[in-house]
């Protein structure tokens, strides 16, 4: 794309403003940002202003409950095992993310979560995929997501590390798709006066990424079935759980769901329910007050409260659009440029656009809410302090016996 017609193209989308200073760059500069107009796409635009039909319909989903796991414990984790054995589960880690709210400016796998020895989280977490394949026998394939911004640190700091003695050969890394960020008018902010801001478009991108790399042709030969979606950053997340993973299989289910029981009507989780006859991650701030504190015999009617751990079937991933999904608006705080300098906002100050991965459960038939507790599997690591903090995600490893 040319100077001209650059200048064509944004003004017919209302986007001149990425040419501002273009007569201050450099020759180089000035084919950087002509490069990046092309390569974005500005169609996510479209999505402000944009308001989802609400819901209409809602009603509850029985979770499988930690007590019937209990039960059929040894049916559900031979079936996982065996699963594993034969190669049929793989997992996808989610890196990606910025972690703005920590406030820590590198991968937040690479967040040293340790007080009196260096325990990264993605050491914690391929010292749990270890143990679960070594108790099956076979490592399965770990893909993890990164983005433009993290993907090169990350992958230096895994062969730093030696891979955190996972075999090297079943781990493949694979870089998220980018949306533009743009003031709350939708003007797309310059990051550089000659870079246009693009960040990555959200954790619901993920298998639309892991094809356009050509990494689900491995995922094939593999001959993965199913596939473990983990968020990075809850530090007690355990992953290709063979319990989890057999229960969902037995069942029939095409996808499946960590949840934690949800006890105060108040508390803002996302809560899987039915939404208009498919299941669907309802967000707090949907439900009206009446369902939320909906009770029987004491307990919650809607409390399957999301973990971002999720087993979905690959053929039921195969037979859905997974480059249709929405974009949903994130406010959030965008360094650009304004008036010829960086500004670093202390407020949110615009729109990233981002996909999430609770869409995909909506886009399947069925999907298994399965219990968890709370204080074994969910330690979040979003704030510097705070609720979902350094210092609680410390304090629940302590907990479940980890020496930090
Ligand atoms: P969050 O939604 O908490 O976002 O990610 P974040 O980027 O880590 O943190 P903030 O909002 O900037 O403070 C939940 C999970 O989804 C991954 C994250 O890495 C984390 O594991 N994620 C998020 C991606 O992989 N890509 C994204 O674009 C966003």
């Amino acid at each position: 794309m040319d100077y001209a017609s650059a200048q064509k193209y944004l003004s017919q989308i209302g986007q001149e403003q990425l040419l501002q200073y273009y007569g201050e760059l450099t020759v180089e500069q000035r084919e950087q940002l002509l490069k990046d107009i092309e390569r974005t796409d500005f169609s996510v635009l479209k999505n402000i202003g944009r308001t989802r039909r609400p819901p209409q319909r809602i009603e509850p989903l029985e979770a499988l409950s930690i007590a019937e796991t209990g039960r059929r414990a040894g049916e559900f984790k031979a079936e996982g095992l065996r699963l594993i054995a034969e190669g049929k589960a793989a997992v996808v880690l989610l890196a990606g993310g910025q972690g703005t709210r920590l406030g820590f400016n590198k991968p937040k796998g690479m967040f040293d979560i340790g007080e009196t020895r260096p325990l990264t989280l993605f050491e914690l977490h391929f010292k749990d995929m270890l143990a679960v394949a070594s108790a099956a026998g076979r490592a399965f394939p770990v893909f993890v997501m990164t983005s433009r911004d993290n993907n090169e640190d990350t992958v230096n700091f895994f062969k730093e590390h030696n891979f955190f003695g996972y075999p090297q050969d079943k781990i493949y890394f694979f870089v998220q798709d980018v949306a533009p960020a743009c003031s709350f008018d939708g003007k797309v902010f310059l990051q550089e006066k000659h870079r246009v801001a693009l960040a990555p478009n959200g954790n619901g991108g993920w298998y639309k990424s892991l094809v356009s790399s050509g990494l689900d042709k491995v995922l094939k030969k593999e001959g993965a079935e199913w596939i473990n979606v983990c968020g990075v950053d809850n530090v007690l997340q355990r992953f290709c759980d063979p319990l989890f993973l057999g229960a969902t299989s037995l069942g029939g289910y095409d996808c499946s769901a960590k949840v934690v029981r949800k006890t105060r009507p108040d508390e803002n989780v996302g809560l899987l329910c039915m939404v208009d006859g498919r299941p669907s991650v309802i967000e707090y701030y949907e439900m009206d007050e009446n369902l939320k504190s909906m009770s029987v015999d004491g307990r919650l009617v809607y409390c399957n409260g999301i973990t971002l751990n999720y087993l979905f079937k690959i053929s039921a991933l195969d037979a859905v659009n997974c480059a249709a999904f929405p974009y949903h608006l994130a406010k959030k705080k965008i360094p650009h440029i304004e008036n010829g300098v960086l500004v670093e906002p202390c407020e949110p100050c615009g729109y990233k656009f981002e996909t999430l991965v609770v869409d995909m459960v909506n886009a399947l038939d069925n999907c298994l809410p399965y219990e968890v507790e709370r204080n074994r599997e969910f330690a979040p690591l979003k704030n510097a302090g705070g609720a979902d903090s350094i210092a609680t995600a410390r304090a629940l490893l302590k907990e479940n016996g980890f020496e930090l």
